[in-house]
């Protein structure tokens, strides 16, 4: 009998991740690995494009959350996965990134017992193992609900694979058990590596009347950034200055269109590009031929580190340090000054960077072979 994995994705980071551990974990008969979608995200441009340009399998469960503040998706989330884990009784559960469909299954998945117990190399097991992907991130920022999720999400799993090796360390100061630990780099580049021949082939340039390297990629997502007028104004105005020296392309997650509307921001179509969120090939493209990103995200940090493209950070403090010891990546937060400052010092000498260790495109098959050691 092969050994029951149940995989759990639910927000538009998490499906990079999931691709190519469904791809790793279906090539292996040892593994039943199904997927579950908890709907976190729910938008064809924030979930089924993903699907579709990282031939992500189709979820074999789908929880259909949808939106709520923190305590109603995490809860929401936490009750349809339940009877759907009492059903299936997997001897594993793996959670990827730090979003609430992370925490959410895995702590549901901690306080199961099985109907049957299982051997595995930290003995007979009689709860499924919490495995999670892409442990040992701090931001040390708990302000950032992300922040919550990773510190929970890590005190409770049994398997903790690491992709930044900061998080070894953070994994150590905490006390989690060696041998729980597996450094086994980033499932993200796994990704990124498989698709950059496909990206690079997109036609997104064209359709929005670009050239390489001369247009700025912008995102914008995080809650600290957008959410309140007092700052996400003052932050548009100084990325207003930079648009009159480079065009800025912006594609608009929704939570930040729904508030640019609220506040009533404009963004001048001469300097602006303001698009609907891309999907992961034509954002691939539009990233490797930008001059320069600005960015709130986790993910994209790495991914210019990984393609050399020089990435400024929108935020006062990352969880993934070798983006910028090892990457293109530097910390600029939100002031005016600090985020011109680091525009310029790109212009004059833009960063070399390199890939980190086990930035390879093989951490899936690092954590198939990890985990066939731990399921005997
Ligand atoms: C979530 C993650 C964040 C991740 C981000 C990527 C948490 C705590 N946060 O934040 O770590 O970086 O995803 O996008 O899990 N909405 C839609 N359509 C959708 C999804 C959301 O319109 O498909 C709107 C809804 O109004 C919703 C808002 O966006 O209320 C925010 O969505 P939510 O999933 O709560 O958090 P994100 O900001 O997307």
């Amino acid at each position: 009998m092969p050994t029951k994995l149940l995989c759990v994705a639910g927000a538009r980071p998490n499906f990079m991740k999931i691709a190519p551990l469904m791809r790793a974990l279906r090539a292996n008969p040892k593994w039943d690995a199904r997927l579950v979608h908890t709907g976190q995200h729910y938008d064809a441009a924030m979930s089924k494009v993903f699907f579709d340009d990282l031939a992500i399998p189709r979820p074999d469960i789908e929880l259909e959350v949808g939106s709520g503040s923190h305590a109603a998706q995490t809860a929401e989330i936490m009750k349809r996965f339940e009877p759907v884990i009492i059903a299936e009784q997997p001897q594993g559960v793996i959670v990827v990134g730090d979003v609430n469909s992370t925490i959410a299954c895995a702590l549901v998945t901690a306080k199961l017992t099985l109907e049957k117990s299982f051997p595995s190399s930290f003995g007979e097991r009689r709860r499924p193992l919490v495995i999670h992907v892409e442990a040992g991130l701090r931001s040390f920022d708990d302000d950032m609900p992300e922040e919550i999720n990773r510190k929970l999400t890590d005190a409770i799993s049994d398997v903790l694979f690491v992709s930044d090796p900061a998080g070894v360390e953070n994994l150590a100061k905490e006390g989690v058990a060696k041998e729980r630990v597996v450094f086994v780099g980033n499932v993200m580049i796994d990704t990124l590596i498989a698709a950059k021949g496909r990206a690079m082939e997109s036609r997104v340039l064209e359709t929005l009347g670009l050239r390489e390297r001369e247009y700025a990629l912008l995102t914008l997502h995080r809650p600290s950034n957008v959410d309140d007028p007092k700052t996400l104004g003052p932050l548009l105005e100084t990325i207003d200055e930079i648009a009159k020296e480079v065009r800025i392309v912006f594609p608009v997650h929704p939570r930040t269109r729904a508030r640019i509307a609220a506040h009533g921001i404009t963004l001048d179509p001469s300097r602006w590009t303001v698009v609907e969120p891309l999907g992961y090939l034509d954002f691939l493209k539009l990233t490797a031929t930008a001059k320069v990103v600005l960015t709130d995200s986790g993910g994209i940090q790495e991914e210019t580190t990984v393609l050399g493209v020089p990435c400024i950070t929108l935020r006062e403090n990352t969880e993934r340090p070798v983006t910028i010891t090892e990457g293109t990546n530097v910390l600029a937060g939100t002031k005016r000054e600090a985020i011109l400052a680091a525009y310029e010092r790109f212009q004059k000498s833009p960063p070399p960077g390199r890939a980190p260790r086990f930035w390879d495109g093989k951490s899936a098959a690092r954590i198939d072979e990890a985990l066939s050691a731990i399921f005997r």
